[in-house]
């Protein structure tokens, strides 16, 4: 429980606003031990999303909630561009050296097809920020930090459920900035093993909303994903009257490609969990292999759907009569990504409890209920601006 006595820790969120790290400051304030502090661009986002969580925690304090508890559901919110070193220094000289207890970096670029297209763009915003971002962590001795990693570093795995002592071979530039900052982070645990800590979470497919409907994914433009493309399909965003669906001809029991989806509130709570692992008491870092504190865990559920078991479960969900056609292959895709979870579960105490079902319901009611997203134009932060702070 929290307690009165022990002070909030701030907590740096990147990529604050989007639909990950909204679920994840969400986790965080609920404990009534974080002041959370977002920083985005709001390239692929939009700042509503942080009003309401904010809304969410607020709602969510009891009738007897302290001062401070009332502080933890405050989100200082910056509009800033991790790329412009400027500009994140600025955020962290506002809380001063030792002023923010860690990070939990989300913000990426992560459209695998766009990767390949234009890769520069790519390893600027994923590994370069992540790069700058260290380092300003460094000057200002912050020196814990969650990953935001993905199943994509394992390339084609050789063995399904992925244990995470497969090796790392991602195939596209996008899976590859993953790899890099992973490779990254380590490193600088290795220089300094008794600064550093970090935990890379690698997630498997996020899938789902809040159940509250405040909060969900909100894709910049035509959805590339499937169970947000399925979702715009019923709502009636996107006009396709066929889902394509790529390929079924892979070495799976109906033939499409087999994913292992996890509900977004569980995926969330995991962070929550690798950020305690940071703290003093942890234990994860006891079996590493040297003396750098870094770690790796898979979040799944270690479970397969395919994507016509997709299909029919979204079609239960949202009541929409989906047709489909098969189309070729889509470049970069594997037959099957199932987590091993085990070691999450045995280190960190992650669960995924949620179904399909529940995921596929809480997709439907932010959608319903947000038939066009947060709507409005994003708030893009010009080049060279400085930092803007609001407190939702
Ligand atoms: C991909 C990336 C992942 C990235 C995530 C978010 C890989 C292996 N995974 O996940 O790293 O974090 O996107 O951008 O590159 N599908 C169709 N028709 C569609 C859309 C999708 O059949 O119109 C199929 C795909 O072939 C795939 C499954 O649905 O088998 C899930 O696709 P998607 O939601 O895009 O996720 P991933 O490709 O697993």
């Amino acid at each position: 429980m929290p307690s009165a006595q022990e002070p909030l820790k701030r907590v740096l969120v990147t990529g604050g606003a989007g639909y990950i790290a909204s679920h994840v400051i969400f986790a965080l304030q609920e404990t009534r031990r974080f002041k959370v502090i977002s920083i985005d661009n709001h390239h692929n986002s939009h700042p509503k999303s942080l009003q309401r969580v904010a809304q969410i925690a607020r709602d969510a304090l009891p009738p007897n909630a302290s001062e401070q508890d009332k502080e933890s559901t405050v989100i200082d919110a910056w509009t800033c561009d991790l790329r412009n070193r400027e500009q994140v220094r600025n955020v962290f000289e506002h809380y001063g050296k030792d002023g923010i207890w860690g990070v939990i970096h989300i913000a990426a670029y992560k459209a695998v097809g766009e990767s390949s297209e234009i890769p520069l763009t790519y390893y600027e915003n994923n590994v370069g920020a992540t790069i700058s971002l260290l380092q300003i962590m460094s000057e200002y001795d912050c020196t814990r930090i969650v990953y935001s990693s993905s199943a994509t570093v394992y390339g084609t795995p050789p063995i399904i459920p992925i244990p995470e002592t497969t090796r790392m071979k991602a195939d596209s530039p996008y899976g590859k900035t993953k790899v890099m900052d992973e490779t990254i982070i380590e490193d600088v645990c290795s220089a300094e093993p008794t600064r550093w800590s970090a935990l890379s979470l690698r997630y498997f497919n996020p899938a789902g909303a809040h159940p509250s409907g405040l909060i969900g994914e909100d894709p910049l433009g035509r959805p590339m994903n499937l169970l947000p493309l399925l979702s715009h399909m019923a709502i009636g965003l996107v006009k396709d009257s066929k889902l394509q669906v790529f390929g079924q001809d892979y070495p799976t029991p109906d033939g499409t490609c087999v994913r292992d989806y996890l509900h977004v509130v569980d995926l969330a709570k995991g962070h929550l969990l690798a950020l305690d692992a940071l703290g003093p008491d942890s234990h994860v870092f006891d079996t590493c292999p040297t003396n750098a504190r870094f770690k790796a865990y898979n979040l799944g559920k270690g479970h397969g759907m395919s994507v016509l078991e997709m299909v029919d479960a979204m079609r239960k969900a949202t009541g929409f009569d989906y047709k489909y056609e098969v189309i070729g292959r889509r470049h970069g895709d594997v037959p099957e990504l199932v987590a091993d979870p085990t070691l999450a579960r045995k280190e960190l105490g992650f669960n995924a409890p949620q179904d399909l079902v529940t995921m596929c319901r809480d997709l439907w009611n932010w959608q319903t209920k947000n038939p066009k997203g947060y709507g409005g134009p994003d708030e893009v932060v010009p080049a060279g601006a400085t930092p803007t702070l609001h407190q939702l």
